[in-house]
């Protein structure tokens, strides 16, 4: 099985989490590519969706799915998204794709928070990839100079710009050793708009895709 397939078998396992009758929040990213195009198919079963970025948008309306301004739902029963890392306490790297801002409030607005991704992505230490951190675009200098006190090297995601209008800095070389302490560090510099690190909201459930099928890791 290559990882595109142990991806859409995560994203298939994903499907038995959506509320019936319910709005169901969606994340960004290839693997919720294929959910995305899963849900397609029994979107009579739910109200709606709530969407992490501007491209699960336009997919998901594609497909025939509504759509809505997280302002005019109450209540989110389940998020269901990418990660580019995760450790074994569903501590997440996220924001490969640049969504991190939008995933972390839906995350946060979610009752529970189903992490969908292929075996690659589990880890014992986070910091391999790079950590996305979304910045206002006139703090972006003073932001990597903070970050290099961190001991991480950050680069500058040249020719991207956020949903939000912001920058990126992509954060090398960092063994993240203690990832709440992290991101609250990261989150209070001024002109941060968010770190990628989703650890005061961790994932709850983590649906991973095997070569075997997928396997789902619970929240200690
Ligand atoms: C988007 O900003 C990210 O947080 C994605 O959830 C993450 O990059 C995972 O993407 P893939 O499913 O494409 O690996």
């Amino acid at each position: 099985m290559n990882q595109d397939e142990m991806k859409r078998k995560a994203a298939e396992a994903a499907l038995e989490y959506v509320v019936t009758d319910a709005i169901v929040g969606v994340g960004t990213g290839s693997t919720v590519n294929h959910f995305i195009d899963l849900l397609a198919d029994i979107k009579g079963r739910i109200v709606g969706a709530v969407s992490s970025s501007e491209a699960s948008t336009e997919r998901m309306q594609k497909q025939g799915i509504r759509v809505y301004d997280l302002n005019e739902v109450s209540q989110v029963p389940v998020y269901i998204d990418g990660a580019d890392e995760s450790d074994h306490y569903l501590n997440l790297i996220k924001g490969g794709g640049g969504a991190l801002t939008r995933e972390k409030i839906i995350a946060g607005a979610s009752d529970k928070f189903v992490c969908i991704a292929d075996v690659s992505k589990l880890v014992d230490v986070m910091g391999t990839f790079p950590l996305p951190v979304e910045v206002i675009p006139m703090a972006r200098s003073y932001i990597a100079r903070e970050l290099v006190k961190l001991g991480g090297r950050p680069v500058w995601r040249e020719n991207f710009v956020t949903d939000n209008g912001n920058l990126i800095l992509d954060v090398h070389d960092l063994k993240i050793m203690e990832p709440v302490k992290l991101e609250n560090e990261i989150n209070k510099m001024a002109g941060v708009v968010t770190v990628g690190l989703f650890c005061n909201r961790p994932a709850d459930v983590l649906i991973l895709g095997t070569p075997q099928g997928a396997k789902t890791v619970l929240s200690k």
